[in-house]
């Protein structure tokens, strides 16, 4: 399949929310997009018992529905020192008090990927975010090497020093975070008892920020940075356009529901 050349311009660009004339009660299908959508539903549905579904299809099945993802680089360095790196798409914030991130590591045939068996031991580890510049030597990282073998020497990336753990950050990534094992859970089938993964909390001790990718808020500017995202099978997805809705607020907002609860008597 030929496919267009990757379009090198920055592409976030801030644009109004899909129906921003919205008003609170308005149905989907009151749009021409939001009806097309909804159309959409006459197809019927497929259900999935996911006690009866093939694993591996289960997984391919997820991975394809859960997006876009966000993706933990991570550097950690085992007993004896070889360093290891490779990218984790299970991965979220969970809280920033404490700052906590988390992400999940299956288990492969021989047991823990190196990088759950590295998250013990103490050293401290690093939590990078990958840009749309090295994406290919992120990925390259993926590489099933045996646990001797260190996949920092040909990935292309480079090492950076890290203040309070042992492991390095990786130089090319623009936010990178210094973590402590916080707590790690073995995920265990709870019908088969088998372990098939390991969920890491991994406590945030220090953030490293590229000047260059901050706005003048000391934010992080999603068109300077660049963050990859993973999609399902062997897909990535770059940050489109952007839109911005105020959260909503029941002490400003009380007024236009007593009102809605009276035009319609539903609420
Ligand atoms: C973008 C991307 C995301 C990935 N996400 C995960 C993940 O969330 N969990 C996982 O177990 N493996 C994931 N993998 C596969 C691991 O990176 C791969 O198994 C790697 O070899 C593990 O390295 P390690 O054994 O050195 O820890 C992902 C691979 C890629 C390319």
């Amino acid at each position: 399949m030929s496919l267009p050349p990757f379009d090198q311009s920055t592409r976030t660009t801030f644009t109004e929310t899909p129906n921003p004339s919205w008003a609170y009660g308005q149905k989907t299908d009151s749009t021409a997009a939001g009806a097309k959508w909804m159309e959409g539903e006459k197809g019927g549905w497929k259900v999935i018992n996911t006690a009866e579904e093939d694993r591996l299809k289960l997984y391919t099945l997820m991975i394809s529905g859960i997006v876009p993802r966000p993706i933990a680089f991570v550097s950690t360095i085992s007993e004896s020192g070889v360093e290891n790196l490779a990218p984790f798409s299970w991965f979220n914030m969970v809280t920033n008090h404490p700052p906590i991130v988390s992400f999940a590591c299956s288990n492969v045939p021989a047991g823990l990927k190196d990088t759950a068996h590295n998250v013990k031991n103490s050293q401290g580890f690093t939590v990078n975010i990958i840009s749309e510049p090295f994406v290919e030597q992120a990925n390259a990282t993926a590489i099933d090497t045996p646990p001797e073998v260190s996949e920092w020497a040909f990935s292309g990336l480079t090492k950076a020093s890290s203040i309070h753990v042992k492991a390095p950050r990786v130089k090319e990534s623009a936010f990178s975070m210094e973590c402590e094992l916080f707590q790690s859970i073995d995920i265990v089938h709870p019908d088969t008892g088998e372990q098939s993964s390991t969920l890491v909390l991994a406590h945030v001790k220090y953030i490293h920020i590229r000047n260059d990718v901050l706005n003048e808020r000391g934010l992080v500017d999603i068109a300077k940075f660049k963050p990859v995202s993973r999609l399902g099978d062997i897909s990535y997805a770059r940050v489109g356009d952007a839109f911005r809705i105020p959260r909503p607020s029941w002490q400003q907002e009380k007024d236009k529901f007593a009102e809605l609860a009276h035009t319609a008597g539903n609420l």
